[in-house]
């Protein structure tokens, strides 16, 4: 028998310096899917997580809660094990930075890399922000404050091991050339390029001044700062570095790294470089996700007006539903906001409604005219044809979709079979067949036909929806050996002794209005949060603050205070529900950012890729028509139906308009 192929896929491993979010919760998710999804196909499948628990923030924080700072990161480690448990993950295993063999093996890691020469001893001396963990230049720092946190950072000169990371930047470049793919989504990829050609750094890999560190060996001041320490746990989770390296030898490199956009200059820069460094192979994909943004327009799950404690929203709605929507609602690459309303829409119309109905009806119509058994019969007419090879076509759709990691994609597709079958009972009418005993042949056919698609269907939610996917299988009588993944391109597996058995429905409806009210309740029962503003209302209160007739005049203070940038236009889509609204993902210089412009009159998308405009950066987040606007951009009022938007040229973005 041929050896199985192998699949290796990680998350990020998580700081334990708070509790475990919903925002975690979305790169797991997303992983747990690729996993099962590769399992399903007969993949030998790795799939890795764990906690990521050293540094000053966890010292810091353990000492405010009166505990040692192991004491603190057990105590989060099992939440974080805890919550795994409730959204079903799956993962092999867990890696705790703070495990006996990953400090071992990062020990040994460090003594290579100084004895090859690739470390070297020298002093740091810069900015530092103590929650950031980071250390800036003059340039970055903004009056004294941190460029990504805003708080206060502090001078600061220590004694330090250098990884020397400036000198990969040319073999870096060329990895990304030779393999196009290696970081995805591609705009990810443009941002990275940027940063190296503007210059690569060599990178701080030791700290004297805390020592909740992993301590380097050959010279105890020092302990391991948090990168070299977080992203070797790839390896060392596998046993590189220990005495039994089997599994590092069965899976690495890995197949993907799943992280968030914040983090990707770490995994597709330091990492490779450190990889290179060591003579090792190089992982075959980073894939940086977008963010899950909670009420106040942050990734944060300190959200405000919303319910988003993951274990409260899987028992109220199943988890499965919480995984479905998670996955369906955001392409993956992009950001997207979290709303119980539209948590509570998905469930009521892609589940209970689409979903949901098709198996109740079908299940019930066939206990009705058949009893418990359908016979299979198999005259097609073209209606038929037309379901059969939209059902027997689906798995290869779904395919593409998934190995591109476009979860979101792929159970459109799913879906889409779906409302045909809704619509195939609607024009079969089996209510009409089943008046007449003539018809009974016709009408086994044409339910047959809808057990066969919830079969197949029932195959490609499984890695989102595990419980469900069994649910239908139970209720259509399909046995496990039809239930695979070969058998979801296959027509006619089904056999006519197949016992078929309505039961409760799947997803009941939920009553959106009692439901918001529930939560709102249940917001203020636990903690006072406050609402978020609807943007409509604060649309029509600027209109009404709208003095268009009156030149106002303004304190050169109130103007200091408008932050104006030069963004690159990166992509661009009308949205669909609102005419004059474009949806822009714009480059700010420092990532990407979605910004809704009303200038879709005025400018087709393909006229704006690539374009670089000016851009309002520091607006408060609003949502317009579904889209989360982080900022405005420029553009001309030229008299009535003419606009246009004041581009700029050969100027780099994120470049400050003073
Ligand atoms: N410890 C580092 C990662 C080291 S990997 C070798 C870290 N930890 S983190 O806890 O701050 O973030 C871990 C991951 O969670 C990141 O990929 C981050 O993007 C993700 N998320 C945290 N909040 C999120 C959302 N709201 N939405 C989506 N992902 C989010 O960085």
């Amino acid at each position: 028998m041929s050896e199985k192929k192998k699949y290796y896929i990680t998350t990020p491993i998580y700081y334990p310096s708070g509790n475990a979010h919903l925002g975690h919760g979305y790169s797991t998710v997303a992983a747990d899917v690729v996993a099962r999804y590769r399992r399903m196909q007969g993949y030998d499948v790795m799939f890795l997580t764990g906690t990521d628990e050293h540094g000053q923030k966890i010292e810091i924080n353990a000492g405010k809660e009166g505990l040692t700072p192991k004491e603190y990161v057990d105590k989060i480690a099992g939440q974080f094990k805890k919550l795994w448990e409730t959204l079903e993950i799956t993962n092999d295993k867990f890696i705790r930075t703070t495990d006996d063999y990953h400090k071992k093996a990062v020990q040994k890691i460090f003594k290579t890399l100084f004895d090859k020469g690739e470390i070297y001893k020298g002093k740091y001396s810069g900015w530092y922000c103590t929650p950031c963990e980071s250390f800036f230049t003059k340039a970055q720092i903004e009056e004294g404050k941190c460029p990504d946190c805003g708080r206060e950072v502090k001078w600061t000169e220590e004694e330090a091991y250098f990884f020397k990371l400036s000198k990969y930047a040319d073999k870096l470049l060329n990895l990304y050339k030779e393999n196009p793919h290696f970081i995805e989504p591609e705009s990810r990829k443009n941002e990275m390029i940027q940063f190296i050609e503007s210059g690569l750094e060599d990178l701080c890999v030791s700290r004297t001044s805390f020592k909740w560190g992993i301590p380097v060996d050959f010279d105890d001041k020092h302990v391991v700062y948090v990168w070299l320490d977080a992203l070797t746990n790839y390896i060392t989770a596998q046993g590189y570095g220990s005495d039994d390296d089997s599994d590092y030898k069965k899976y690495w490199p890995a197949d993907v790294h799943f992280v968030g956009k914040e983090i990707v200059r770490f995994h597709a820069i330091i990492w490779p470089a450190i990889l290179m460094a060591l003579d090792l192979p190089l992982p075959k994909q980073i894939y940086g996700h977008g963010w899950l943004l909670f009420g106040d327009g942050s990734k944060m799950s300190k959200s405000k007006g919303n319910v988003v404690d993951p274990k409260i929203l899987c028992s109220r709605y199943g988890v499965d539903a919480i995984r479905y929507f998670l996955m369906r609602e955001i392409p993956f690459g992009s950001d997207g906001m979290f709303t119980n309303e539209a948590l509570v829409n998905r469930i009521n119309y892609d589940l209970a409604n689409d979903l949901g109905n098709l198996l109740s009806r079908t299940t019930a119509m066939v206990g009705k005219y058949f009893g418990e058994n359908i016979p299979k019969e198999r005259k097609e007419g073209n209606i038929d044809s037309e379901l059969v090879n939209m059902a027997s076509n689906l798995r290869k759709e779904y395919e593409i979709k998934m190995n591109e990691f476009k979860f979101s994609s792929a159970l459109g597709k799913v879906w889409l079979l779906i409302s045909r079958c809704n619509k195939y009972i609607d024009e079969t009418m089996p209510w009409e067949l089943g008046k007449d005993e003539a018809n009974k042949p016709r009408l086994a056919c044409v339910l047959y036909n809808l057990c066969e698609c919830l079969r197949i269907i029932s195959i490609l939610i499984k890695p989102f929806m595990p419980s469900t996917s069994e649910k239908i299988q139970n209720q259509i009588g399909a046995e496990k050996d039809i239930c695979t993944w070969e058998k979801a391109n296959c027509w006619g597996e089904l056999p006519s002794d197949a016992k078929i058995t309505k039961q409760v429905s799947l997803f009941p409806r939920i009553d959106v209005k009692k439901e918001m009210e529930e939560l709102d309740n249940l917001i203020s029962k636990n903690e006072p949060q406050e609402k978020v503003e609807d943007s409509k209302d604060k649309i029509n209160e600027n209109k009404e603050n709208d003095e268009t007739n009156l030149v106002k005049l303004i304190d050169i203070e109130d103007f200091a205070k408008v932050e104006l940038i030069v963004a690159k236009i990166e992509e661009c889509e009308p949205v669909k529900k609102a005419k004059k609204l474009l949806k822009l993902i714009v480059n700010d210089g420092q990532g990407t950012r979605t910004v809704a412009s009303g200038i879709a009159k005025y400018y087709k998308p393909e006229d704006l890729v690539g374009k670089s405009i000016i851009l309002v950066s520091n607006l408060k987040p609003v949502k317009l028509c579904g889209v989360e606007s982080h900022g405005m951009i420029l553009a001309a009022d030229c008299g009535e139906n003419d606009v246009k938007v004041i581009f700029v040229e050969g100027i780099e973005a994120g470049s400050k308009i003073r």
